[in-house]
């Protein structure tokens, strides 16, 4: 496979797998120049790795490295290491993801079917990965998650790995005797939701402004570009099913009345998958603190997102998603609502609310009117 060259990646010494046989080498780099590296492997694969050694390399080097072929390897044995949080093993799982995506966003690389299903394969286990950390997790507890975490320039990256993230868990819960496998494929349709914005420029994918008219015509079209660019470039990934991706990719922004695009579908004609990540979409969209706009609290959020049930949101998904919300009594009362065209695909400088009669509301963010708006209450017991 063609991999990275002779990149490696360093890794912490909190996530190497003990007492195990490991499933990557490890390296030092053992240059001294800044400028010039030298990787050497101080461990082979597959020996057992003790808790003695490792302290031993702590003492001996600055950092260990892994070679990005064995980057998979690397991810899937994070979920056997002891001891190291949740949240650390996330950030890695999720800087890998970013990685994955960078490479298909990439405008200089030449789009290649074996890029595109290298890259699929890739995302694959970075979402069994997940998959594996985050199982038990609800949507509440996954927004804590989501909170501690690192931050990136690029909104589609983040945006993916969270409606990934929300997928999982919103999955799950709707169908709790689900496999493993299907699961996975919920994640890896949210990772790859928007796959169809690679050949938009990022001027427009990227402009917390309001998009002319014009613009958001472009945007629009990434549902059908993204099912184009899956049927053109026939992949393999064991264990996944294209046709449901291609639905995922080509359905997320189909409404639950039939008034959403590219083809106005409605109700169950929608693949399931394609309203989950629909939900999850909306929800990040509006929860996940971005640099650019304040974000609602999670019952506020609800509260907006309940407006648009059955015309947009699946109503069954949403009750479990709420209920999955556990800690809260949900009392939102906002009374503000996003257009029908509002896109959680975008990043907003401010979300585009208006009061229920159809006029723009102004000042949100502006603490005094959003304090009025719904108060968390524990629950008991
Ligand atoms: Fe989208
Ligand atoms: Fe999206």
């Amino acid at each position: 496979m063609s991999k990275m060259g002779n990149n490696f990646f360093s890794v912490s010494f909190d996530l190497i797998l003990l007492d195990k046989s490991i499933p990557y080498d490890l390296y030092v780099n053992s240059s001294a120049s800044q400028e010039r590296e030298r990787f050497v492997r101080i461990y082979p694969k597959n020996d057992d790795l003790t808790l003695e050694d490792l302290k031993l390399f702590k003492k001996k080097y600055f950092q260990l490295y892994v070679h990005e072929s064995q980057r998979d390897s690397y991810l899937k044995s994070l979920i056997q290491v002891k001891g190291a949080p949740d949240s650390t093993k996330t950030e890695v799982i999720k800087s890998s993801a970013i990685l994955y995506l960078d490479k298909l966003f990439d405008v200089d690389k030449e789009f290649t079917t074996e890029l595109l299903s290298e890259t699929i394969n890739e995302c694959k286990v970075a979402v069994e990965s997940m998959v594996d950390v985050i199982k038990d997790y609800d949507v509440s507890k996954l927004q804590g998650l989501i909170a501690s975490l690192s931050f990136h320039d690029f909104y589609t990256y983040d945006h993916s790995i969270n409606v990934s993230m929300y997928c999982i868990s919103l999955y799950r819960a709707a169908k709790p005797s689900a496999t493993n496998e299907e699961i996975v494929m919920a994640g890896l349709g949210g990772l790859l939701h928007d796959i169809g914005k690679i050949k938009i420029s990022t001027d427009i994918i990227n402009k917390p402004e309001k998009l002319s008219d014009e613009e958001f015509n472009i945007i629009k079209t990434h549902p059908t570009f993204g099912f184009e660019l899956l049927n053109d470039n026939p992949c393999e990934c064991q264990g996944v099913d294209f046709n449901i991706i291609k639905r995922v990719v080509h359905e997320h922004h189909e409404n639950f009345n039939g008034t959403g695009y590219p083809k106005k579908l409605n109700g169950n004609d929608i693949h399931l998958f394609a309203r989950v990540t629909a939900i999850a979409d909306f929800f990040d969209a509006i929860t996940t603190k971005r640099t650019y706009h304040e974000v609602l609290t999670t019952e506020d959020a609800i509260a907006v997102m309940a407006k648009t049930v059955g015309k947009k949101l699946d109503p069954q998904l949403f009750e479990i998603f709420t209920k999955s919300v556990k800690q809260l009594v949900l009392a939102g009362k906002i009374s503000k609502e996003l257009p029908e065209d509002f896109d959680p695909c975008q990043p907003q400088n401010v979300l585009p609310f208006r009061d229920p009669k159809g006029f723009k509301v102004e000042g949100f963010g502006d603490k005094e009117k959003t304090q009025t708006f719904g108060k968390i209450k524990k629950k008991v017991g």
